[in-house]
């Protein structure tokens, strides 16, 4: 049996963690929307096409946000397609997944699908093919209350209030190669700043989000960054940064330690920001917006060149296991131990592509084992982030010579209780955890919440959709003020005290 120990104490705080960062993507990439959210004819669909038994699955995480539509397909996306009478919209040839755009699901169901949700929406603008003007007229048709050529569409639209969305993301990924668009750190920090600067004064109350990195993997990070920054400081209020992650060896205790390396970018992009604030000797907070993450495992070149022009087909549908739901746990983990600079996150994406909610068109709705975890961490992730000592036995692995076995995050909820997550990463071992807890006083285990199966990559079907589900029998016990538990090989853990 392997050991850990946690300390921590109620003083100690990280920050108040941000409602944002519970928060999801959706981009009309194969069937994340047609077929997915959307699918007019299906038994569950409402009088506006959306399948209710997806809607059930994601109001179920009660998000904060979905960041819409993009995603590469921001880079060629004319925002206008997607507003009005359904018959006029174009069908386009989409070129970032190379298929054909019916325009059937656009600005305007994405509205109305969001407030049946419960969620807000985070725009993003295209930036790459497109310029400033196209960005103002679409913050004039969301948010603008009348009066104008574009609100007054709006409203003709049957949108009679502004739909009034706060965040907007300037473009997507522009630092990429396979971005249509691609740019320069330079020629699109001056392209942002303008655009920040006049979608602003369309509506003063909006945060922009700047494109940041697509990967730490980037040859280009953080020198894009940095640049980037340096001109856009000021006008703009996050950096967007996206990771994924993925097992291409087939080397499962290097994948559930690769949230290691997100660790790492969201300190590095933080120490970017510091230093560009520091620079301009300025007094203006920019924060990390940590807008795309996951897992993800097909090869996305052959999933997207394989057959072209085609509608909705079933692109990057990874099948996610058991394994999946401990490595994206990790970078939630990460996104609450960030919890001061990361302000902004969104789970890619909320349906079917990278997704753990997975549709049959015309059929049934189950869930993968990753989504469990991402809904522990929407349920009990909310309130202040503690910082969480972690002494762990540790192994070693193909990519990483020391990795702890136990990694850990604690939350102090509103409602004074105490959820401390904890992964054994060990594949092997049981974990015996002692927590030290200063501060606190008669805490009570309410429910100890085990994730696992005894294959890594267990995973859940349409005919079985329960095979990989948590259970709350875990053994967690509390004696004298100390907590105790032994964490399973290879789980997730939601360890809950209240008084
Ligand atoms: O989520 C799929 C794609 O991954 C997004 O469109 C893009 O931003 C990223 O490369």
């Amino acid at each position: 049996m392997k050991k850990a120990k946690v300390i921590l104490d109620r003083d100690f705080v990280i920050s108040e963690i941000s409602e944002n960062v519970f928060s999801s993507f959706v981009e009309p990439l194969g069937r994340c929307i047609y077929g997915g959210l959307y699918e007019p004819g299906h038994p569950t669909a409402d009088e506006d096409g959306f399948r209710q038994d997806v809607l059930e699955k994601t109001r179920a995480l009660h998000l904060t946000m979905n960041r819409f539509p993009g995603g590469n397909f921001t880079s060629t996306y004319r925002w206008e397609d997607g507003i009005g009478p359904k018959a006029l919209r174009p069908r386009r040839a989409e070129v970032a997944w190379q298929c054909i755009e019916p325009n059937q699901f656009g600005l305007d169901e994405f509205a109305k699908w969001s407030k049946k949700n419960g969620s807000d929406v985070m725009m993003t603008v295209n930036l790459a093919t497109r310029g400033v003007l196209e960005a103002m007229d679409c913050v004039e048709y969301c948010n603008l209350p009348g009066g104008t050529y574009w609100s007054d569409k709006r409203i003709e639209n049957g949108f009679r209030e502004p739909l009034g969305y706060k965040y907007w993301c300037l473009s997507n990924e522009i630092d990429g190669v396979w971005q249509v668009g691609q740019k320069p750190a330079r020629e699109y920090a001056l392209l942002a700043r303008e655009a920040s600067k006049a979608m602003k004064l369309i509506d003063a109350d909006i945060k922009t989000v700047l494109a940041g990195s697509s990967s730490p993997g980037q040859s280009t990070f953080p020198a894009f960054d940095l640049e980037a920054l340096d001109i856009a400081f000021e006008q703009i209020d996050y950096l967007s940064v996206h990771h994924y992650i993925g097992n291409s060896e087939n080397d499962s205790p290097t994948f559930l330690a690769r949230p290691l390396i997100t660790d790492k970018f969201l300190e590095d992009t933080a120490a970017v920001i510091r230093a560009i604030r520091a620079k301009h000797r300025s007094a203006h907070e920019v924060y990390i917006s940590f807008d795309e993450f996951n897992t993800w495992h097909s090869v996305a070149e052959e999933a997207r060149f394989r057959e072209k022009w085609r509608t909705a087909p079933a692109l990057l549908e990874d099948v996610y296991t058991a394994e999946d739901a401990l490595a994206l746990g990790g970078m939630l983990l990460s996104v609450l131990r960030h919890a001061d600079v990361v302000k902004i996150a969104c789970v890619s994406e909320l349906c079917n592509c990278i997704s753990h909610l997975r549709t049959r068109d015309g059929g049934g709705c189950w869930v993968l084992p990753p989504y469990y975890a991402f809904k522990h961490y929407c349920d009990y992730g909310r309130g202040t982030a503690l910082q969480t000592k972690v002494i762990s036995d540790s192994y070693s692995c193909a990519r990483f010579p020391e990795v702890a076995c136990l990694d850990a995050q604690v939350v102090c909820g509103r409602d004074a209780s105490v959820t401390l997550f904890a992964i054994n990463r060990s594949l092997d071992d049981t974990l015996a955890l002692d927590a030290v807890l200063h501060g606190f006083a008669d805490l009570r285990v309410e429910k100890h919440i085990v994730l696992t199966a005894d294959d890594p990559k267990a995973t859940n079907t349409e005919f079985d959709p329960d095979h990989v589900v948590p259970r709350e029998n875990g053994n967690a016990v509390m004696e004298d003020g100390k907590l105790h538990a032994e964490l399973e090989k290879m789980s997730w853990n939601v360890i809950r005290l209240v008084k």
